[in-house]
């Protein structure tokens, strides 16, 4: 299969950031900006609060709604926690998993990732699990065999037919605009050699078809500026935007820039 014949998906994750007024402008905005696109997907993860308003601003157009997180269970005494189902019922169509920041800040495990992905598998809300190494890890070497591990134990138990509500971010942390100060965006031949690789293990773990069928985002500081280049290697197919796709302007130029 040939792979650049993928519809791209750019999510924008806006992580800590808007008001529940701001989210609703952004949205708007956004939604007269990037109207004339038809042969991309977009998708704009707002904090929890925004989400049933910004739904109400960008349902019926070319914008999807998504989350940063999810819950491993439907439903219960897990006091702060939301449901998959609970992200469908005010328009979610994807959540985002396993962000580094998460990982690093809330100390979520690769048994905690597998839960939420397979309770949104079950309940058929794609979910974009996040996998990548810290700078640390690049200079050991054994970068391959942390996401290798991310990967396995992420998606433990997750049937091959189930693959097509899952899409992959790889962002490594060294290159997340709002983690390290000296942070820079991997380069596109390092983040396409290790998006082959994730290709690679999920072949492995699946099968060829499987696997090609797979989108794989690179995220790490994705600007209007690099969106081209990184976009044209062979092995990504969207990306995961943070910082640039905060303000309207930028997060088009990304979505328009390839
Ligand atoms: P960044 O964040 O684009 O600001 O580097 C990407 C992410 O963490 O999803």
């Amino acid at each position: 299969m040939n792979m650049k014949k993928m519809v791209p998906l750019i999510a924008a994750n806006w992580k800590l950031n808007k008001t529940l007024e701001e989210a609703v402008d952004a949205a708007s905005m956004m939604k007269i900006m990037l109207s004339d696109v038809k042969d991309k997907e977009i998708l704009i993860c707002p904090p929890f609060i925004a989400l049933a308003q910004v739904y109400n601003v960008i349902k019926g157009s070319n914008i999807m709604l998504g989350a940063q997180d999810v819950f491993w269970e439907e439903k219960g005494a897990f006091t702060g926690e939301v449901s998959p189902m609970m992200l469908k019922d005010v328009g979610c169509s994807y959540v985002i998993i396993g962000h580094s920041e998460r990982r690093e800040y809330f100390k979520e495990t690769n048994e905690a990732v597998n839960k939420k992905v397979r309770l949104c598998i079950a309940d058929e809300l794609n979910a974009i699990l996040c996998v990548g190494e810290s700078f640390e890890q690049r200079q050991k070497k054994v970068h391959k065999d942390f996401v290798e591990k991310e990967l396995e134990e992420g998606l433990a138990r997750v049937k091959r037919e189930d693959m097509k509500h899952i899409t992959i971010a790889y962002e490594p942390i060294w290159a997340i605009s709002s983690g390290d100060p000296n942070h820079k965006p991997a380069t596109a031949k390092d983040a396409q050699e290790m998006h082959a690789f994730i290709r690679k293990t999920l072949a492995n773990m699946f099968d060829d078809k499987t696997a090609d069928s797979v989108r794989i985002l690179y995220g790490g500081s994705m600007k209007p500026d690099n969106v081209k280049e990184l976009m044209a290697k062979k092995d990504i197919n969207g990306g995961l935007v943070g910082g640039a796709s905060l303000e309207p302007e930028s997060f088009a130029r990304i979505v328009k820039g390839f």
